[in-house]
């Protein structure tokens, strides 16, 4: 499956799913990287993969409508099955997501649909949670709000602070992308009108990742 990754910041979970390209466990191409940020780490992580890493300044673009457009056209040239957000910190126009609906995934590092948004990790422990999450969901209009796939649900430790929690989370998001994105590329996912489908049954919780990096029903 051709994958393209949008990406804002470090690249680490690009990292993860070049790492299981590269290993062979999972079934996916990844074409390119696209980022909004030309100082973006994730571009030369893309490049030291072998990856096509190109950046495109919102700030040359007249309308937040029209960057997503060129946006969405860059990556269109590398024809991906799939995209997937990874760290890309926008808001993408509602008429440009719509028309990528079903191929467009977004990793979120909290337990939606608790915390869309920023800040996860220290809200999670403003709230006093005792579990702390990812999710992987189908990106549509609404911000964080598309179907959720898959889960990752750690314990918060009496002595958390944000940093710390979402650096132990990160670890488990990378297992989390890439067991997901796998499944895609095994077409055992898939969006329909109804809702998240595995293995053509409806969904109706998110698959969890165990801890020997399966997604499971739960
Ligand atoms: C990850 O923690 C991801 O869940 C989060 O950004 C980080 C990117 O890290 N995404 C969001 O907050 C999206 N709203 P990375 O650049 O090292 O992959």
């Amino acid at each position: 499956m051709r994958v393209v990754v949008f990406a804002s910041g470090r690249g680490t979970n690009f990292a993860a799913l070049s790492d299981a390209q590269r290993a062979g466990k999972s079934r996916i191409e990844l074409c390119a990287l696209l980022s909004d940020k030309a100082d973006a780490r994730a571009l030369h992580v893309a490049r030291d993969a072998g990856v096509a890493a190109i950046a495109l300044d919102p700030k040359k673009y007249t309308s937040r409508a029209a960057f997503d457009r060129a946006l969405f056209d860059a990556a269109a040239e590398f024809r991906p099955e799939l995209i997937v957000l990874a760290g890309f910190m926008r808001v993408i126009d509602p008429d440009v997501v719509a028309a990528w609906r079903g191929r467009i995934i977004n990793i979120h590092p909290s337990l939606l649909p608790k915390y869309p948004g920023l800040h996860t990790h220290q809200r999670a422990l403003d709230a006093g949670d005792a579990m702390h999450g990812a999710s992987v969901h189908f990106v549509t209009p609404e911000l964080d709000g598309g179907p959720a796939i898959s889960q990752v649900a750690i314990g918060v430790k009496a002595n958390d602070d944000a940093r710390t929690l979402a650096s132990r989370l990160l670890l488990r998001e990378h297992r989390l992308l890439a067991a997901t994105v796998d499944l895609i590329a095994r077409k055992r996912i898939a969006l329909t009108d109804n809702g998240v489908t595995f293995d053509g049954n409806l969904l109706h919780h998110p698959l969890r990742l165990a801890d020997d990096d399966r997604l499971q029903e739960i």
